[in-house]
């Protein structure tokens, strides 16, 4: 039947990898809204517009055409019909990706889509930021999900071979932007359950959240 997951947290919490073996464990789509926002800003990169230019960049997240599948073993992004996966991973787009997920044109046409497909697939693990507060506040279950900066910076290090001390500094950076920005800030909705990763394997995060599911 119809389950609405919502995953949200800072990044190297372990979000994505747990949000996607959920999703196979339950037979459920998955929704990676980072890979939007990420592809919106690669689309902008391209583009060539001043990217400080709010209704520049909310143009061209409006023209272009991103399509995001939903499959948990594969599912693919691309702009105007390019493959981006490998691109919006990039130092480029991680280093403008904040500021464009601030611009508030650009999440309220994300939002509108995310809200779409979560209807569309009515059984769906969606991760993200705002999915508990904004994007799905009638979630049948909301995580969010901690880390120590030295974990989260430690396995965001081991997954793309960055240097740890960049990518803390990286992190923190994005932390602080995506938790203080005017529009839909980084924060816990107040009925999700808080769990803390860093001592934990990603298959204990996994069953902890089965557990509640059929609690
Ligand atoms: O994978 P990682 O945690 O590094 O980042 P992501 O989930 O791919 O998200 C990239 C960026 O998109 C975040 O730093 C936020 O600025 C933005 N984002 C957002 O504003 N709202 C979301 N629901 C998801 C991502």
């Amino acid at each position: 039947g119809r389950c609405v997951v919502a995953v949200d947290g800072p990044s190297g919490s372990g979000k994505s990898t747990v949000s996607r073996r959920l999703a196979v464990g339950i037979g459920a789509r998955y929704l990676d809204t980072g890979a939007m926002y990420r592809a919106i800003t690669w689309a902008v990169l391209r583009s060539g517009v001043d990217r400080a230019d709010a209704g520049s960049v909310a143009k061209v997240a409006d023209e272009v055409d991103l399509r995001i599948g939903t499959d948990p073993q594969g599912y693919g992004v691309t702009v105007d019909g390019v493959g981006v996966d490998a691109d919006i991973r990039g130092p480029e787009v991680t280093g403008a990706v904040s500021a464009v997920a601030a611009v508030p044109a650009v999440r309220k046409l994300l939002v509108a889509r995310q809200r779409e497909m979560i209807v569309n697939a009515g059984r769906i693990v969606v991760e993200g930021r705002d999915i508990g507060s904004v994007v799905a506040p009638d979630a049948d279950l909301k995580v969010y999900l901690t880390a120590s900066a030295a974990a989260r910076a430690a396995r965001r290090s081991a997954e793309d071979a960055s240097d740890v001390t960049a990518t803390a500094a990286d992190l923190a950076r994005r932390d602080r932007l995506d938790s203080t920005r005017k529009i839909d800030p980084l924060a816990q909705a107040a009925d999700a359950v808080v769990l803390d990763t860093t001592e934990l394997g990603i298959d204990e995060v996994v069953a902890r959240l089965r557990d509640l599911l059929t609690e």
